[in-house]
This record gives C-alpha cells, sequence and structure tokens, in this order.
C-alpha cells in the first residue's frame, strides 16, 4: 500500500503534488485556510502532512493526530507555528523550506526599502488628494547611498538582502545576532551589538525568526534608541515588533519610516492604524510570493515528505 499525504490547502503549486503523487496517495483538504479542527478531521490515517498557511501544530493538535504520522513538511521557510521540540519528541521528523526564497524575500526587502525611503506611499496620497506642492523641498526622502545599513540576523535571507543592497553605494554593512559569521566578514558587514547597530544605521532591516529572543524585540526602547532618519524594514515576523511602539515612532517622528511585508495583527484590519500612517509602506506579507518561487516552495515540502518516508535525512530538516 502506498503512503498518504494530507496537504492542508487546495492551493498548494501543482510541482509538489506532481512529485508526491509519484509515490504516494494524495489527500487535499478542499479549501484554502482550514481551522485545525478541519484539518484533524481528515487527517488520522494519514503517513505525512503538508502544511500551508501557517497551520499551528502543536501537543494538542499531535494528540489527536492519530498514531500513523510520521513527516511533517511545512512549506514556509519560517516554523514558528510548529512546535519542533515537541514534534521530534515524538519521533515524527519535521522539515520546512528555507532557501528556496531567500531571493524573492531579499527583492521583497529592497522594494520596501526603497518605498519608505523615498515616500512612495505618501506620494500617491498626495496625488490622489490633489495635494501635490511645486517646492523644491517637498517629499524629500533618504538614500541609501552612502548610508549604513543595519540587518538584524543575517540568515540566507539577510544575506541575499545584502547582496542585491551592495549595488547602491552603500557605504557600510552592519549585523547582529548570535555571533559574528564567516558570510559576514565575506560580504564585508560588521558584526556589532544590537544597540551599536541601532544607534548607527540610516536603515535597519529585520531578517530574523521569530523566536523566544526575537518576540518583541522592537519597543518603545529599541525605536528610541534609532536615528530620526532611520527606515525601519520588517520582512521576517510581524510578531518581532510590538505594533504599537512602532505606530508611535512613525507618528511622532522618532524615526523617519517603515516598510512592512509582516504586521501583527496579520493580515491587518482594513481600518488598522498602521494603513493610515502616510511614512507606513504596508504590503500583505508577499515575500515569497513569486510563481517561481512558490513552485520551488512546493516541491521542496513535498520532497522532504518523500525523503522523510523512506528514511533518508530531510531536504531540510529541523
Ligand atoms: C516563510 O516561508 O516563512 C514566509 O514567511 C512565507 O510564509
Amino acid at each position: 500500500m502506498k503512503p498518504r499525504v494530507l496537504i492542508t490547502s487546495n492551493d498548494v503549486p501543482s510541482a509538489g503534488i506532481d512529485l508526491l503523487r509519484t509515490k504516494c496517495d494524495v489527500t487535499i483538504i478542499q479549501t484554502t485556510n482550514p481551522s485545525q479542527e478541519d484539518v484533524l478531521q481528515v487527517l488520522p490515517g494519514h503517513d505525512a502532512i503538508f502544511v500551508t498557511n501557517h497551520l499551528n501544530i502543536n501537543s494538542d493538535f499531535l494528540n489527536n493526530a492519530g498514531t500513523s504520522l510520521k513527516v511533517v513538511s511545512t512549506m514556509s521557510a519560517g516554523y514558528d507555528h510548529l512546535d519542533v521540540p515537541e514534534i521530534k519528541r515524538r519521533g515524527i521528523k519535521v522539515g520546512h523550506t528555507p532557501m528556496v526564497l531567500s531571493d524573492a524575500v531579499a527583492e521583497i526587502a529592497v522594494l520596501l526599502t526603497l518605498n519608505a525611503a523615498r515616500r512612495t506611499y505618501e506620494g500617491r496620497l498626495k496625488l490622489e488628494q490633489g495635494q501635490v506642492m511645486k517646492n523644491l523641498q517637498w517629499l524629500l526622502g533618504q538614500e541609501l547611498r552612502g548610508s549604513t545599513v543595519g540587518i538584524v540576523g543575517l540568515g540566507n535571507i539577510g544575506q541575499a538582502i545584502v547582496k542585491r543592497l551592495q549595488g547602491f553605494s552603500v557605504a557600510r554593512f552592519v549585523y547582529t545576532g548570535h555571533s559574528r559569521k564567516k558570510a559576514g566578514d565575506e560580504l564585508g558587514a560588521h558584526f556589532v551589538s544590537l544597540d551599536d547597530l541601532l544607534e548607527q544605521s540610516d536603515f535597519v532591516i529585520v531578517s530574523a525568526p521569530l523566536n523566544n529572543e526575537t518576540r518583541g524585540l522592537f519597543d518603545d526602547n529599541t525605536f528610541n534608541k534609532m536615528k530620526k532618519n532611520a527606515v525601519f524594514v520588517n520582512i521576517a515576523r510581524g510578531q518581532i515588533v510590538k505594533t504599537n511602539a512602532l505606530i508611535k515612532a512613525l507618528r511622532n517622528n522618532t524615526i523617519f519610516a517603515a516598510g512592512l511585508d509582516v504586521t501583527d495583527p496579520e493580515p491587518l484590519p482594513p481600518d488598522h492604524e498602521l494603513l493610515k500612517i502616510p511614512n507606513a509602506v504596508v504590503i500583505p506579507h508577499l515575500g515569497s510570493a513569486t510563481v517561481k518561487t512558490r513552485n520551488d516552495m512546493s516541491f521542496t515540502a513535498a520532497q522532504n515528505i518523500l525523503n522523510g518516508l523512506e528514511g533518508k535525512p530531510l531536504i531540510y530538516e529541523l
């Protein structure tokens, strides 16, 4: 009998589904964003679960998942929605899809950095309101040229961001994290403390995972340490930032602007205050949303499952 795999969305690119179908019986939940309960109704009896849309897999979920589960594979790089120690404690393999999305997410980081720095959202609002001025000092922005760019978390995505920004004549790259990295040396980036990064950087770009160390890292205290001209960019996870503190920093001009692919809550309700702030460029978590990258993520998540079911190491195992 073929192993059985459950896919938790009917919106997964076919690359992964086709690969799974070569060796497995595949069940697809016929909705895009099922609840834990919806998934648990069909999961028992399956050997692997292909996780989409950050479905939360915790101890309670596993208690109700039946006894056949051998592999959990999330179609995402981030895995803050998975209780990884608990999954592994139960002898279940767990994998994710980093690397294949680094370039796409880095492109979004560049897009947000430039848009926030050059006030494109504010300019568009002025156009719509018929308030365009001819003054020479109207709507002036910040430049990457000659600036210091600080990267919070120099993982694969952080490194991909530095590589792209090197073309913009940035004067200095600094980064913070657990330790100095060889990759940082190779990129000519300097390892500094978080406080030094905040004090020195004209651009602060967050590309760190969400965990107990980073949850709520950007609060009143952190924003107050940043330069007044600083542009803050978050392409990681919304919960790394205290939303109210960011709103205050933007409204009071404690910092210059923000570019956000991720927010807390996510998605933002249409009437959320963050969407009313002219110096906040906000997009709805589009980091990996390209045709090519989502195909690659789908394929990698499927390959993780096949490897796990065949007793091989996953491509990207947690
Ligand atoms: C990821 O892969 O973690 C991205 O945020 C998309 O979910």
